[in-house]
């Protein structure tokens, strides 16, 4: 096979793993005697052409390291024709013939438009902790920011137990209820308080009092940030305004995004990062790598572009069922 430049960056909000997918990708293309590039820092990089060549040992010793090796962006001006044209002159004057993006839903839409655009070829891999991407059961990231909200709430129902304290906990998703919803089911939460949800003040009230006729003095909410990170407050206000209910928040914020992956998500972004670079071997169009069935599959980008809201109605209902 004649030796092409394949580019590879990572873009949006960082992940977990995102450096196991860059050393699977970057080793893969090495086995098939191609050339990986890496782009720093996203899609700014990619205007600025910001690209060194990588060998396999750039991408030695980070798969338990968070965050990313390449570092990542959200990028204004990527969002433009115009910027995108400037990314199109870089990546042709580097001679570089295709483009591997680790992301989520916005970075998947920015590869896309470069290839509806200007014809290169573009493989995406899911890297988000947020859970959202459409047409995929699982993003990269997404284990390990719940193993981490997980094991800070379980540490907080020690002391909200000693104090007998009602508490709102607040993890990521501006527009996803994916790790609240799996949190909250993994800690005991008596509910869950979805993005873009009204919040029901009287349901909160009558589970905290459903607690305490049955004995239970402390109470755990999880609370997904929405579209203003600290939400959480307003909320602690209202039901000691309205209800004399006496609470503490807790926001995790961006504890969320660090620490080492988990094996999970090792594993996944190894599997995906082999199959990206598959597909960029034999390209038959811009495609996403997804995990559909517990299977690691690929499918036309096109199909991935809309996000997800990570709502699951079956698992909130349990979360209420099984907290009684
Ligand atoms: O990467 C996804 C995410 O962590 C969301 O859950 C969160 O709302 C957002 O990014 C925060 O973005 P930033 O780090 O740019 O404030």
């Amino acid at each position: 096979m004649e030796k092409k430049k394949i580019a590879l960056l990572t873009s949006g909000g960082d992940s977990p793993g995102m450096n196991c997918a860059i050393r699977a990708i970057t080793r893969s293309l090495l086995f098939h005697n191609q050339q990986p590039i890496g782009v720093d820092r996203g899609y700014s990089g990619l205007l600025e052409g910001n690209f060194r060549p990588l060998k396999a040992a750039d991408v030695g010793n980070i798969l338990q390291l968070g965050g990313t090796l390449l570092r990542t962006s959200r990028s204004a001006e990527f969002a433009t024709p115009e910027g995108r044209q400037k990314a199109m002159d870089q990546l042709k004057q580097h001679n570089i013939h295709g483009l591997i993006v680790i992301g989520g839903d916005g970075s998947y839409r920015g590869a896309h438009a470069l290839w509806q655009e200007h014809q290169l070829p573009v493989i995406t891999l899911p890297g988000t902790i947020d859970n959202d991407i459409e047409q995929t059961e699982y993003t990269i990231g997404h284990d390990t920011a719940v193993q981490t909200a997980m094991e800070a709430i379980d540490r907080i129902r020690d002391t909200a137990l000693s104090h007998d304290r009602v508490f709102f906990i607040e993890v990521m998703g501006r527009n996803s209820s994916a790790i609240a919803l799996k949190v909250g089911l993994c800690t005991g939460a008596e509910n869950v308080i979805e993005p873009h949800a009204d919040v029901a003040y009287q349901e909160i009230v009558s589970g905290i009092e459903r607690g305490m006729k049955r004995g239970k003095v402390h109470s755990i909410f999880v609370v997904a940030e929405g579209q203003k990170a600290g939400r959480s407050y307003e909320i602690q206000e209202k039901l000691m305004q309205d209800y004399q209910i006496d609470s503490r928040v807790c926001i995790l914020g961006h504890i969320q995004r660090g620490g080492s992956p988990t094996a999970v998500d090792r594993y996944l972004a190894s599997i995906m990062g082999a199959k990206a670079v598959d597909c960029m071997l034999n390209f038959s169009g811009p495609k996403a790598i997804a995990m559909q069935a517990g299977q690691v599959v690929h499918l036309p980008l096109e199909k991935c572009l809309q996000k997800s809201s990570g709502s699951d109605s079956k698992t909130l209902q349990l979360i209420k069922e099984i907290s009684i």
